[in-house]
């Protein structure tokens, strides 16, 4: 078998196991697949294209490189929540999310979560990171955003177009912390709202909410040029918006959305694979990692473990209620 016939053959295997998806740049299993068959004798392309399983029946897309580099370990130490029938992964794709029948089988396995593990403590309930904040005394999120939009605390406001300081539920009980706004977030001043951004309000409606019942917002309020990594004098000059966004919002739960703002906010360098299925607390906030969307995108096989950290943060949610 030489190298195409082993491409080939491991694509279609990936295929069977009913990913569509292909981690190189823009490229979808068909696509690939169809791009082998482009470099084999006409004869041959014919023989394996007769010998290919059935097309897979989702709309296929081409996927863009992840902002998020995926973390060095990809382990998940203490899985939460036990495998159990009832607890099967609902489809974490960009292009269908189908979760009715799953979200009453989720409800079915709450109790399986009984016992949370427990995870980093950053600070304590009563602590008093809130007091030494610039922002102290801004008394609203509309006020705050309008001292990000007008933010030279750092040189990101001289390439950006707009600043994103964050959306949705002022007094929401889920917030979701991301990196930085990429391009789309730019142009528009709005968090998330590109295919990472569509894809986090498909795993937002798994657990019941929507974007506007949540307050989205990034560690870095303006975007790094190219995307690029955040530096530390960045993280450092933004920071105090995000804390007075979480001091004002309080929210029961906090989901860091990646590798990045998980080790930002829980001051760690824990690779993302550890600090997943734990409740860690930030200031009293129950805090909950999983991956970035925009790196789920890439990585079909996270979406089991990002149903698994998002229905541990609705069950957060729902013991708070209780
Ligand atoms: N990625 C992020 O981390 N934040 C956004 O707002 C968009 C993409």
């Amino acid at each position: 078998m030489d190298g195409r016939e082993r491409l080939r053959a491991y694509l279609e295997q990936r295929r069977e196991l009913g990913e569509s998806e292909f981690v190189l740049d823009g490229m979808s299993i068909d696509e690939a697949l169809s791009a082998i068959d482009k470099l084999r004798p006409a004869t041959a392309a014919k023989s394996s294209q007769a010998s290919r399983p059935q097309q897979a029946t989702r709309p296929l897309e081409a996927r863009r490189a992840p902002r998020v580099a995926p973390p060095a370990v990809q382990r998940d130490p203490v899985p939460v929540a036990p495998a159990r029938a009832a607890d099967r992964v609902p489809e974490v794709h960009a292009e269908s999310l189908h979760v009715s029948e799953e979200r009453a089988q989720f409800r079915a396995g709450e109790d399986a979560m009984k016992t949370e593990t427990q995870g980093l403590v950053v600070g304590n309930a009563n602590g008093t990171l809130f007091e030494q904040n610039p922002f102290h005394s801004v008394r609203s999120i509309n006020s705050l955003a309008t001292l990000i939009e007008e933010c030279t605390r750092c040189p990101l406001y001289k390439t950006a177009k707009h600043a994103v300081p964050g959306t949705g539920d002022q007094s929401a009980e889920l917030m979701c912390v991301g990196e930085a706004p990429g391009a789309n977030e730019d142009e528009t001043g709005q968090p998330f709202v590109g295919q990472a951004g569509g894809l986090l309000t498909k795993i937002l409606a798994a657990i019941d909410l929507t974007r506007d019942q949540v307050f989205i917002t990034n560690v870095l309020k303006h975007r790094p040029p190219g995307n690029r990594n955040p530096a530390p004098n960045e993280v450092e000059a933004c920071s105090p918006y995000l804390v007075r966004q979480i001091q004002m919002i309080k929210p029961k739960v906090i989901l860091a959305l990646g590798t990045f703002a998980a080790q930002t906010l829980l001051e760690t360098k824990t690779p993302i694979g550890k600090l997943r299925g734990a409740v860690h607390r930030y200031y009293g906030i129950p805090l909950i990692v999983t991956y970035h969307p925009a790196a789920l995108l890439r990585n079909p096989a996270w979406k089991r473990p990002t149903w698994e950290d998002v229905k541990l943060a609705r069950h957060v949610l729902d013991s708070a209620k209780s």
